[in-house]
């Protein structure tokens, strides 16, 4: 008699996940670290370092003894850092009761959607979405209601759609603006009345804004500012993106205070708090980073320009302008069946990964996200095999 391994529904719903969304990345990377010539656009790690000036920080604040346990709504300077940041973005006062840091933007969407939503209750997420909340969902176990947004309009949140999709179940609205992947920003108006249909049906309004640093001609405007009430509104944000620091874990939400004690006790019992050293080196990024984020925007805009030029010179090749954000989406119906087949075809016989939009939802599953975290030069590169692999198909 053998042990027979049983596990919880949560993993359960975890591993019965599609994978596949995956597979080519997957096999990409492998690809890669064989040593092959292979183009990495599928996943969105900015290609540039965390600034010196940072990394220096955090070393010195390592040698000061910054490695002890950190209270579990994280360091108070960090705390009052954000907190000012967001005074400042939404026009309200904003103290450090509100701000309660996390390893991570995912993390403290995680933690927030845990402390919301039971397994019977309802949360809205609009498609094209962000793939990373998935594994969030499958976790929670509540029912997901999945609201195409307007590809017409660049992915523009359909406002009417969520409302008529409101039930008395639904407990969550989650929004991520700007969004991933489609780079587009909700406007402030929108925003406000969506939060105000929140506040009438009693729902709550998660806003993940971990692109806001990185926008273009138009900026971003947080759910905290559009909004006239605060009582039901979590606004998650963080330095991966912005700052390049990935690797280093750290994010945070804002939101009332009572909720941010409920955060405080679902973190206290999951992380019990992030490195000292890490947090010590985020405020210092986010009080020194004034020219860092006006020169990392104007990197992507390039960036992005040039993709558009040059999709718009292939044939069959479609992409709508992001307004923010390091990700492109490029419609691939008049060249492809789907996504799918065309970036499985694309790192075949190009060499290039890029990743299908069915992750993001049924309404991108022709389409193509591309990273934009390569400079130019290397993006001239790709686009020469991109614009070949389309060449050549039949
Ligand atoms: C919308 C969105 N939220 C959160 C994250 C993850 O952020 P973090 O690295 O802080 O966990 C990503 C990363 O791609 C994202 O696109």
């Amino acid at each position: 008699m053998g042990f027979s391994p049983k596990y919880s529904c949560a993993s359960t719903r975890l591993e019965a996940q599609g994978s596949d969304l995956w597979a080519v990345h997957t096999d990409a990377m492998a690809q890669l670290e064989a040593g092959a010539d292979i183009i990495m656009m599928s996943v969105g790690d900015p290609d540039l370092p965390t600034i010196e000036r940072i990394i220096e920080h955090a070393v010195t604040s390592l040698y000061r003894g910054r490695t002890h346990y950190s209270p579990g709504m994280g360091e108070l300077h960090l705390r009052e850092t954000i907190a000012e940041i967001e005074t400042q973005a939404s026009g309200k006062l904003t103290t450090p009761d509100q701000v309660i840091v996390f390893p991570g933007a995912t993390n403290a969407v995680f933690s927030t959607l845990s402390c919301l939503l039971d397994a019977d209750d309802e949360l809205i997420v609009v498609e094209p979405a962000y793939v990373g909340y998935e594994g969030i969902f499958s976790t929670i176990g509540s029912a997901v209601i999945r609201i195409p947004a307007l590809a017409d309009q660049g992915f523009a949140v359909d406002t009417e759609a969520i409302r008529a999709a409101i039930t008395d179940r639904t407990r969550v609205l989650l929004l991520n603006t700007p969004g991933n992947p489609a780079g587009n920003i909700i406007p402030e108006d929108q925003l406000r009345s969506l939060s105000e249909l929140c506040y009438d049906r009693d729902i709550w309004l998660v806003c993940d804004e971990v692109y806001s640093m990185i926008t273009f001609e138009h900026k971003h405007i947080s759910a905290r500012k559009a909004a006239n009430t605060l009582e039901n509104i979590i606004v998650i944000d963080g330095l991966s993106k912005s700052h390049a620091m990935t690797g280093w874990r750290l994010g945070w939400a804002v939101a009332p205070a009572a909720v941010a004690q409920r955060l405080l006790s679902f973190t206290s019992a999951t992380v019990f708090g992030c490195s000292q050293f890490i947090q010590d080196a985020a405020a210092f990024a986010m009080k020194n980073d004034g020219e860092y984020i006006q020169g990392i925007t104007q990197e992507y805009r390039e960036r992005r320009d040039y993709a558009c030029k040059r999709i718009r010179e292939i044939d069959g090749l479609n992409c709508q302008v992001p307004q923010a954000g390091m990700f492109l989406m490029i419609d691939v119906s008049a060249v492809s069946p789907d996504g799918f087949q065309f970036a499985r075809a694309l790192l075949d016989e190009q060499g290039v990964s890029v990743l299908p939009g069915e992750g993001f939802g049924e309404i991108t599953r022709q389409f193509v996200r591309l990273s934009l975290t390569h400079p130019v030069k290397v993006l001239d590169q790709a686009f020469a095999r991109i614009e070949a692999y389309v060449r050549n198909l039949p």
